[in-house]
């Protein structure tokens, strides 16, 4: 079988760790040259050197306009063109709830998670454009962006934003054969949750290992969502196999957010306890009901 992106040229923002680093993996597998824009310098030119010619390191600050630019045009002159833009880098920015919000830190984190995608559509989409290839890029947005109580307003809200950036691209650049999708990761084993905290980065590994049996129980599919489960879904998007498909959003959550997540039957079953009729056996529950 020939690999699905051969040829093609990738740029992959926050590609040093966790889910960009699997989708590094999976595209130079799959034959694509790739260059990873990233914050974190260390890891990314230890990436470099494990993987080889293929990859390209870029220290990006996604915040700012002029590294996104340079990014897309350092992928031009390493290998001539750009096919791919995977718009991944983000952390768990702004903490604080919407009544004791944080206004400088929810912009903060609209700059890391939001505006970062749209202007990763307008140098990716600006390059295709000027080639007359057409190409794919695609975003990295959250299970958070379409339902509350993962994590904090000002992500939530950044993600669920960038759903509608792919949307609205598509509206412009569908002319040019460029398209716009996101990936919805669920619960994924990365160190996300534990940056900006006091556990050592040396411990990270250890974290992401850890993390296997807590999450485990949340999900349908019994297990937590690794970094490759989300690298095959970006990979269908940014490849031929996906060339009519766009402004479109897949879930990758292990079934998380599609069943609810208590038994119905107990919650009902409950209100015939108060009502002191202990002969009815409630039939409401999932047929999948979560252990
Ligand atoms: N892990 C999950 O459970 C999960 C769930 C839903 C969505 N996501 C999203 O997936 C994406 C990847 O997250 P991850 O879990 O792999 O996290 P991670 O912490 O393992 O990797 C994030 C990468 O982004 C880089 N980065 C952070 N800020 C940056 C900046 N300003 N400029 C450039 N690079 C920067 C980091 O250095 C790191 O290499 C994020 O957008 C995240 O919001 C993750």
């Amino acid at each position: 079988m020939t690999a699905e992106l051969q040829g093609k040229v990738a740029v992959i923002t926050g590609g040093a760790s966790g889910i960009g680093r699997a989708v590094v993996e999976c595209f130079l597998a799959e034959g694509a040259r790739v260059v990873v824009g990233d914050i974190d310098d260390v890891a990314g030119e230890k990436l470099k050197q494990e993987l080889g010619d293929d990859v390209q390191f870029q220290r990006t600050d996604v915040r700012r306009a002029d590294d996104i630019e340079a990014l897309v045009a350092s992928a031009v002159s390493a290998f001539g063109k750009l096919d791919i833009m995977v718009n991944n880098a983000g952390a768990v920015g702004e903490p604080t709830g919407l009544l004791d919000l944080d206004p400088d830190g929810f912009s903060r984190t609209c700059d890391l998670l939001l505006r970062s995608v749209v202007l990763g559509h307008t140098y990716a989409g600006r390059q295709m454009r000027l080639q007359g290839t057409g190409g794919s890029i695609v975003s990295l947005s959250s299970i958070a962006g379409i339902q509350g109580g993962f994590a904090a307003p000002s992500y939530d809200a950044a993600k669920a934003a960038v759903i509608q950036v792919a949307r609205t691209a598509t509206s412009e650049l569908a002319q040019y054969g460029i398209r716009s999708n996101v990936v919805l990761p669920g619960m994924t084993r990365t160190p996300i949750m534990a940056r900006g905290t006091k556990l050592d980065p040396a411990l990270y590994e250890d974290f992401v290992e850890a993390l296997r049996e807590p999450f485990a129980e949340f999900h349908p599919l019994g297990r937590g969502g690794d970094p490759r489960d989300i690298a095959n879904a970006v990979l269908y998007l940014a490849s031929d196999r996906s060339s009519f498909v766009t402004g479109q959003y897949l879930i990758v959550d292990g079934g998380l957010t599609s069943v609810f997540s208590r038994d119905l039957g107990e919650v009902v079953g409950k209100a015939f306890e108060i009502m002191g009729v202990d002969d009815i056996d409630p039939r409401f529950g999932s047929a999948a009901r979560l252990k």
